[in-house]
């Protein structure tokens, strides 16, 4: 089996703000896309990173697209000889071997895996800033990455839009399996976030 990785790695990072794309904005004294790499390199017998196009170097840094499904779509495209697929956003640097290793053990009989974490906050659906409802919070999780997909099953699913990967898997009528993920493993996305990362990656 083919287990090849995918860090979509092409965003600007525009609410980070940094002068260079966030991926490679310097994290614990390496770009931030390093800390993923070395785990998923662990773990995948390849791994192919979707980055902005003036940074591709093929076959493995390909250049992404305008929105992370696209970008996702290219490393996949890159990746023929994939039989199952690890995808890994490069904004989380504190994924670990052993939450990936977790999610891979986890796909017998599904066609994806993702890591969640249980929502803390109260979540609420609002309306021109009015509340329409409450969704009952014992039943919501907040969606990480790595996801874990049958190649197969991703690539007939990647044609659509979605911030993540499993939405796609799941409209295709797709079994997606839930594995507990890190608190730390958050998606560094504000300058907070990033204070935050170093403290725990230093
Ligand atoms: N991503 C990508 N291609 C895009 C947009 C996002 O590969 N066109 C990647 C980012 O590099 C990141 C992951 O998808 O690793 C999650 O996206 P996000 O945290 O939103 O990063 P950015 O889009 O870079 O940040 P922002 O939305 O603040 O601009
Ligand atoms: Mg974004």
């Amino acid at each position: 089996m083919s287990v090849v990785g995918i860090i979509p790695a092409a965003g600007a990072g525009e609410r980070l703000g940094a002068d260079v794309p966030k991926a490679f904005a310097f994290l614990g004294g390496r770009p931030m896309v390093e800390w993923s790499l070395d785990v998923l390199r662990e773990v995948c017998g390849r791994v192919v990173v979707a980055v902005p196009e003036e940074r591709a170097h093929p076959p493995d840094f390909v250049a992404g697209g305008a929105t992370r499904s696209e970008s996702v779509r290219a490393a996949l495209a890159a990746a023929p000889e994939a039989d199952i697929v690890v995808v890994h956003d490069a904004a989380r640097p504190m994924v670990t071997v052993d939450l990936v290793r977790r999610c891979l053990d986890a796909l017998e009989g599904y066609d994806g895996v993702i890591a969640a974490v249980p929502v803390t906050d109260t979540v609420k659906e609002v309306e021109q800033g009015e509340v329409v409802r409450t969704p009952d919070r014992g039943r919501l999780w907040a969606a990480q990455t790595p996801q874990v997909f049958r190649a197969e099953a991703l690539r007939r699913a990647s044609e659509g839009e979605a911030t993540d990967d499993a939405s796609l898997v799941e409209a295709i009528g797709g079994r997606v399996r839930v594995v507990e993920g890190l608190p730390e493993n958050f998606k560094v996305t504000t300058p907070l976030d990033v204070r935050v990362a170093e403290m725990l990656l230093c």
